[in-house]
């Protein structure tokens, strides 16, 4: 069952009734990993009814087999082949390695293509998906382009589906998009609660919420650890979601200095690029290491003075897949830099995550941060942050009289 999105469900419910009346429309649907574009697209084929469906999708690892993509969608309709004037049907037959080998152009092939899905809608009206258009190889995505712009008074609906900030001719192809965000907080809560199996509390709704930027699969991997989780900001979310594993091969062709970079970005949490030099700088990485990590598509968008993450999960992504004593690491070289008074606190939680065991600088620090939150009537940051100074504590006086203030800017929050 989808929730939400009810703009888009209308908008697929248009293109299939438009082609029912012999006109044809076609839809970009993009957005990032997990977001439902398969989703949307899985919608129209069951609204499709008595309409025919050709179907195909890019495959990660054939992207440089040209033609996979265009051999899969066409398949049923090659029977038709004869149909098209003779150098149309032989270019096409040539690429999809069903005839001799001629040379054709680019031109010829998607010419041919329309050809051939305008001959196969004659029979009935048509629904055409392209999902993961992102790994089609190239010559059949700028096929799909050619025949899908030139489409008009033909019965075929077609809704191609690709991932937002990756490769395709058809990003810039022209054709109207539908641009996928995250669901809207009623959906994204009742997603959450599905996949907890029961209510979660407004505090984690809201941090999952924020995690995801209302992420359908997300939401679905985290709601399902919801009952385990904690609400508190200052601890990590437990589990790796796919959608960060999406991400996360992004940064594949980066160095290991580059990933460390990027580690030091996920662990600063601000997008305050001197920052993050300086402390990449006490790591011992050059300054290369940190333009590369500055230029990772897909991974960082750079602006003047500063850089962040595309998304919440591409930076979980990177901190998840780092190893503990790294990212420790990068949190000590945080704390190092960050001498200015008016980052005490953030140094403080730097500190403790960078802490082994007890720690009594740290938990010294997280005192100040208690301290100046309690001033300010921030009881709940008080709290945690006094009840973090406990727990960093040896001497069990101290530990005790820290907890005691943690339990009592809670009560007074
Ligand atoms: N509106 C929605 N309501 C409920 N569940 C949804 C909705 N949209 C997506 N989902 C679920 O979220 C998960 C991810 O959706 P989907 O596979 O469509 O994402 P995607 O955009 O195709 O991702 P990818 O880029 O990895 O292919 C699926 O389990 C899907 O059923
Ligand atoms: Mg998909």
């Amino acid at each position: 069952m989808l929730l939400g999105r009810e703009r888009e469900l209308q908008a697929i419910d248009q293109a299939l009734a438009a082609a029912r009346l012999g006109k044809s429309s076609c839809l970009l649907v993009r957005g990032e990993p997990g977001i439902g574009k398969t989703a949307l697209l899985e919608h129209a084929v069951s609204q499709a009814g008595a309409m025919r469906v050709l179907a195909a999708r890019g495959v990660e690892f054939e992207a440089d087999v040209p033609f996979a993509g265009l051999h899969d969608l066409l398949h049923p309709t090659l029977a038709l082949l004869d149909r098209l004037p003779p150098i149309h049907a032989s270019a096409l037959r040539s690429s999809l390695g069903l005839g001799p080998r001629i040379e054709s152009d680019r031109l010829i092939i998607g010419a041919a293509v329309l050809g051939l899905i305008s001959s196969y809608a004659e029979e009935a009206p048509l629904l055409i998906t392209v999902d993961d258009a992102q790994w089609l190889d190239r010559a059949s995505a700028e096929a799909i382009g050619f025949a899908a712009r030139r489409l008009f008074a033909d019965p075929v609906a077609v809704l191609i589906a690709v991932r937002e900030d990756e490769e395709s001719p058809l990003l810039g192809a022209g054709l109207l998009e539908l641009s996928l965000g995250g669901l809207d907080q009623a959906s994204a809560t009742a997603l959450l609660e599905t996949a907890a199996a029961g209510k979660v509390s407004v505090d984690l709704a809201q941090r999952m919420l924020g995690a995801t930027r209302g992420n359908p699969l997300a939401l679905l991997e985290l709601g399902r650890d919801a009952p385990r989780a904690s609400a508190s900001l200052h601890d990590d979310l437990p589990v790796a979601t796919s959608v960060e594993r999406a991400y996360l091969r992004r940064a594949d062709g980066l160095s290991s200095e580059a990933r460390r970079v990027l580690l030091v970005m996920a662990a600063s949490g601000t997008p305050d690029v001197g920052l993050v030099q300086r402390a990449a700088a006490a790591l011992g990485l050059e300054r290369s290491d940190v333009e590369q990590a500055e230029a990772a598509r897909g991974l960082v968008i750079e602006r003047v003075g500063s850089v962040e993450f595309v998304h919440p999960l591409a930076r979980a992504a990177i901190y998840h897949s780092a190893s503990p004593s790294d990212r420790r690491a990068a949190h000590r070289a945080l704390a190092e830099v960050m001498t200015d008074a008016e980052d005490a606190d953030r140094r403080a939680w730097h500190l403790s995550a960078a802490a082994t065991g007890w720690d009594a600088e740290a938990a010294a620090a997280l005192e100040g941060a208690a301290r100046r939150a309690r001033e300010s009537t921030g009881y709940a940051a008080a709290a945690s942050a006094w009840k973090e100074s406990a727990r960093l504590t040896e001497p069990s006086e101290l530990r005790a009289a820290r907890l005691f203030n943690a339990a009592e800017s809670a009560w007074l929050g």
